[in-house]
């Protein structure tokens, strides 16, 4: 259960996860019509249609649920780098509809430097502090090696396997669960699992 609302603006050591803006419709657009970023989302390149409507859909999640995906930006030069946040699962089968997704996409200039890793890391600090979430998933192409790496160096395991109803791709779900020295956590009951 969700407790507060996500604060709209973390920085962590070299990155700011903040609210998105109308100056980045333009980087967002064109990280999401990079076929190379795009090869393990279901969806595929966007066009800059379906990237703006992206964008509306995460800032109305913003407003509808108090928490979603970040605009990531590096702190020293305020460079778009991509999102990473907290997200109601875009799809999933039964089971995976109560728990939170962790979701991460960074423009490829950007990666291979720790970046998705130390934003992820800060954003589920949020979902086990202030929302209280006692778990949260990331559902990931078994071949998608990069995503999984930030996963397993956030301690993720994996869970199981769900099917990706656009693409029929069987995908990865795996798992992290809130630790139990987290700030706030009562007994082993409030760490289930
Ligand atoms: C997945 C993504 C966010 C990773 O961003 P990143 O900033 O490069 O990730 P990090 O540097 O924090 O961690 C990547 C980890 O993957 C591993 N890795 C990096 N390059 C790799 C490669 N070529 N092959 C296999 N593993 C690799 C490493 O374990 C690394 O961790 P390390 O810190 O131990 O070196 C980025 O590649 C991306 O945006 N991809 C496209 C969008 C996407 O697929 N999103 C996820 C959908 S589930």
């Amino acid at each position: 259960m969700e407790r507060d609302a996500a604060p709209s603006e973390l920085r962590t050591s070299r990155l700011v996860l903040r609210a998105w803006r109308a100056d980045d419709r333009e980087p967002f657009a064109a990280m999401n019509a990079d076929p190379e970023v795009m090869r393990w989302i279901g969806s595929g390149p966007l066009d800059r249609v379906a990237s703006d409507g992206l964008r509306a859909r995460l800032r109305r999640e913003w407003s509808r649920a108090g928490r979603g995906l970040w605009a990531v930006e590096r702190g020293d030069d305020g460079t778009f780098l991509g999102f990473c946040g907290l997200t109601d699962p875009a799809w999933g089968g039964p089971g995976l509809r109560d728990e939170l997704e962790i979701g991460w996409r960074l423009t490829r200039s950007a990666w291979g430097q720790g970046y998705a890793t130390e934003a992820a890391r800060a954003a589920l600090g949020v979902g086990w502090e202030t929302l209280g979430l006692h778990s949260a998933i990331a559902l990931v192409h078994p071949d998608n090696e990069r995503s999984l790496g930030v996963a397993a160096n956030l301690g993720m395991r994996v869970a199981g396997t769900t099917r990706h109803a656009g693409t029929g791709w069987e995908v990865l779900v795996l798992r992290a669960h809130r630790p139990a020295d987290t700030p706030g956590t009562r007994g082993p009951s409030a760490a289930p699992g």
